[in-house]
């Protein structure tokens, strides 16, 4: 035993010491060491005369003395490899790269760059906001004040931690922030990602995304907003767009009002996508309840504003035909490289 350390410590000098020049001495390292005739094979075979309750120390010795041989092989031959390919004679210089692969936009990205790029042309600045916020910013401060039924129409999650935070419904909670901040006039889009606790299904899904827009100033009237939208549509849909308010309802805007436009699928004639009706609900839209200015600090006899609301994925889901929600944040390439230019 003390013999066969005694070996090993002044093989292990050697190899730390071995120096090559080319790959002949590499070659020879490898057979004087590692072969099949080598130092370490002959150093194992010595297993045999070595005492059972000795076995095991040994057996660590030798290994580790292995390892060693087999990492220094590996050493010698990277610092040849090194020097020799990295000659310029080696490389080819005329041979073709690897080709760089090009990633495309997803489909709600192109259709809210869109959307804020006609809003844009006309003066709004885009606003952010939390997504997680207050109920205050996300509810009261839009007159829906604490047990107000129209709560339910949008059906939130809370965060367990703390009962008051929640997980916007809208992107309205940045309309406040931004009415708080005591700027006037206020020209604004909030596009961003709202969350609500639906059923997963091609037609619903608990998060989506949004652009709301606001806009106050003394003299603002619906008139305004009337024809900033009638801009939007044809902007977005096509100069022959015709537009349809109907009366509605949202605690934060009188009066209120639902846009429809005519169906740019089918012209309004009536097809499947507007279920021939020959008209497409786009958005939300009122003129910003008094109580709301009030809410945030802004004088309502001396202010009026307009605001309206509008989700991406159902004008993306129509202009690209896509027919279901999930495919939005599924991650499949396969669809995604679909969208590789501006719709
Ligand atoms: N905040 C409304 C919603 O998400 C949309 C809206 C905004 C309606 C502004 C009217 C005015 O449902």
């Amino acid at each position: 035993m003390e013999q066969i350390l005694q070996q090993i410590e002044t093989f292990t000098k050697e190899i730390e010491n071995y120096s090559i020049s080319g790959t002949q001495n590499l070659e020879e390292y490898r057979i004087r060491f590692l072969g099949t005739k080598g130092i370490v094979k002959n150093l194992f075979g010595e297993m045999r005369n070595v005492p059972p309750e000795n076995k095991k120390d040994f057996g660590f010795v030798l290994n580790q003395f292995k390892q060693l041989a087999e990492a220094r092989y590996e050493a010698l031959k990277q610092s040849l490899s090194g020097n020799e390919s990295s000659t310029v004679d080696d490389i080819d210089l005329s041979l073709p790269g690897n080709p760089v692969e090009f990633g495309s936009r997803h489909p709600i990205s192109l259709v809210r760059n869109r959307i804020i790029n006609i809003f844009q042309r006309l003066g709004f600045s885009i606003a952010d906001g939390p997504e997680i916020d207050d109920d205050w910013h996300n509810f009261t401060a839009l007159n829906l004040p604490e047990n107000h039924p129209a709560r339910d129409m949008q059906d939130t999650f809370y965060i367990n931690q703390n009962p008051d935070w929640l997980l916007r419904t809208h992107t309205s909670n940045v309309q406040i922030r931004e009415m708080q901040k005591g700027k006037l006039p206020i020209r604004i889009i909030c596009p961003g990602r709202v969350y609500r606790n639906e059923t997963i299904s091609a037609r619903a899904h608990c998060f989506f995304h949004q652009v709301e827009g606001l806009y106050i100033d003394e003299n603002v009237s619906f008139a305004d907003l009337k024809q900033t939208l009638y801009f939007f549509a044809q902007e977005m849909y096509g100069k022959n767009v015709k537009l349809r308010f109907r009366p509605s309802y949202f605690p934060f805007t009188e009066p209120s009002a639902e846009l429809d436009v005519s169906c740019f699928i089918c012209g309004g004639s009536g097809c499947r996508i507007c279920k021939q009706t020959g008209w497409v609900e786009i958005l939300g839209c009122g003129m910003v309840h008094p109580k709301v200015l009030e809410n945030c600090g802004i004088d309502p006899e001396k202010y009026t504003g307009y605001a309206f609301g509008m989700g991406i994925e159902r004008p993306a889901m129509l202009l690209y035909q896509i027919n279901d929600l999930r495919l939005f944040s599924e991650n499949d390439v396969r669809f995604l490289k679909q969208f590789t230019s501006a719709v």
